[in-house]
């Protein structure tokens, strides 16, 4: 089972696409949005909270309906969740987007949340935490947190692009993003064609491209 947790950074789609992926390849998820994050929701993607389990409203709203049922979503106030217990096996936490502010919480063991607590969990566990942190430019004070983070075992993965899978679309950009998420939990996927696959394709070497 896979924990993965929305916070109000800018790029609410790189968690809902990760969630789906999930999903499409079979995996249990535990999900939890915080409040911040619905508003960015609204922001960025138009799309207003609703239900009792907005998420999976969400996701249906975006055509998604298969392996719903692999989808158990938490409040992010509920410390009395599962996600909230070190005796909760999950394999891993994603956190995609996550805010500076959730990232100064996990840095500092500041467990005031569900999904600020499941960090520490995860850590304190020595679980695998994947961190997609979102803001630009990076103050010395995020980049502390990410350091310190780093080395207490979180592995930091910011949004960066890597244009050699050539994308044409924000579509595929964010499918880039979630598809190196998708590495580190070694879940196969189709999302992007690697560096490897592309060399064995026969990616051609610069001095042998068309000048653009
Ligand atoms: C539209 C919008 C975009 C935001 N983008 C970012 C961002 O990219 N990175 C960030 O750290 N905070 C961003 N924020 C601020 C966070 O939402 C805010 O710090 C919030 O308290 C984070 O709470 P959470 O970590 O509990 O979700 C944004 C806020 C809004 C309204």
């Amino acid at each position: 089972m896979i924990a993965v947790a929305i916070t109000g950074a800018s790029g609410p789609i790189l968690g809902i696409r990760l969630v789906e992926e999930l999903l499409n390849s079979g995996q249990t998820v535990y999900a939890v949005v915080s409040d911040a994050a619905w508003s960015v929701i609204g922001h960025e993607l138009s799309y207003k909270k609703t239900g009792p389990s907005p998420l999976a409203s969400l996701l249906k709203n975006r055509g998604k309906t298969a392996g719903l049922k692999l989808l158990k979503e938490f409040d992010s106030h509920d410390l009395f969740s599962p996600l909230a217990s070190g005796s909760t096996p999950f394999e891993a936490l994603v956190v995609a987007p996550c805010s500076m502010k959730t990232l100064s919480a996990a840095a500092n063991g500041y467990a005031d949340s569900l999904i600020t607590r499941a960090c520490d969990v995860a850590l304190k566990e020595k679980r695998k935490l994947i961190l997609v942190p979102r803001e630009t430019p990076l103050s010395s004070i995020h980049l502390g947190n990410m350091l310190k983070l780093s080395r207490a075992g979180a592995v930091i993965l910011p949004p960066v692009m890597g244009f050699y899978s050539r994308p044409e679309t924000i579509g595929e950009m964010v499918d880039f993003v979630t598809g190196k998420v998708l590495n580190l939990l070694g879940i196969k996927h189709s999302l992007f064609t690697g560096w490897d696959e592309q060399v064995s394709r026969g990616a051609p070497r610069p001095d042998k491209r068309k000048a653009a």
